[in-house]
């Protein structure tokens, strides 16, 4: 895995979105407009299109990852993707955990822990997404299902395996939303997740650890997002289906950055 740092990864997560042609048809136009190395844009898209857009994106930013994954290597799980396939296809990465999976196919932080394992294991970086219901935020217990998701899902792993991971804190109540957390209630959570992870790990890789935001992001509010001091990056969802809608996320970052 080659080393990531904090900072700006934009991930666009298709969900199971475009088809071959049509996510072909996007990278081809997304790579040319990735211009400025400030900004790493990652892209998880569905298991059909990981083989053909890796091989698209070799020689050029773009990271290509995967959605979901089993945790067992190989054997009668029919439907199932193993870690050794997604690399062999060329995934650097794969979205774990993500709260459509927990929702829709109750998986649970046991699950995703044996994940997490299995993809260090194969040299695929994990993203792991965590965050609360809006019942447990109105019930204020944000702070401990964020804790108890995080102690979970990285139980009985090397610390030093885990400065490859991306956590990525997504509210279930702002994920495919009118509205989303604002910058300050995610920095305070970003905040949390960060003095929890030094807790689990250690204060050094802690602060190493990219922790994104997800949900509803969008041209007019990443900026604002990724001003905050704990926020390294965005995880995008619906903003990341139309090719001028990322490029409006990524390119505002490049301007900056060009000043
Ligand atoms: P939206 O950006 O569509 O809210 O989705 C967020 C998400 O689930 C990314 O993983």
């Amino acid at each position: 895995m080659n080393p990531i740092k904090r900072g700006r990864i934009i991930t666009g997560n298709w969900k199971m979105n475009k088809t071959h042609a049509q996510a072909l048809d996007f990278i081809k136009n997304l790579i040319p407009q990735l211009t400025n190395e400030a900004v790493q844009v990652f892209l998880a898209v569905p298991f059909t299109v990981i083989y053909s857009s890796s091989k698209e994106a070799v020689g050029t930013p773009l990271v290509i990852g995967a959605q979901n994954m089993n945790d067992a290597s190989e054997g009668a799980f029919t439907g199932e993707i193993a870690a050794l396939m997604l690399k062999e296809a060329g995934a650097q990465f794969v979205i774990l955990g993500h709260s459509e999976r927990r929702y829709y196919f109750h998986e649970d932080d046991a699950f995703i822990n044996r994940k997490i394992k299995r993809a260090l294991s194969m040299q695929i970086r994990p993203v792991l997404c965590i965050g609360e219901t809006l019942e447990e935020r109105e019930s204020g217990r944000t702070q401990e299902i964020i804790d108890n998701q995080l102690r979970s899902c990285l139980a009985d792993i090397p610390a030093d395996t885990l400065k490859n991971l991306i956590v990525a804190y997504e509210p279930v109540w702002a994920v495919g939303a009118l509205e989303g957390a604002t910058p300050e209630q995610a920095q305070e959570i970003h905040a949390a997740c960060r003095v929890c992870l030094s807790e689990i790990l250690n204060a050094e890789i802690a602060q190493q650890i990219v922790i994104q935001y997800g949900g509803t992001v969008n041209s007019d509010n990443a900026g604002a997002f990724l001003e905050q001091p704990d926020i390294d990056g965005l995880l995008v969802g619906r903003a990341s289906l139309s090719l001028q809608s990322f490029i409006e996320i990524i390119n505002p970052l490049n301007n900056e950055d060009e000043t």
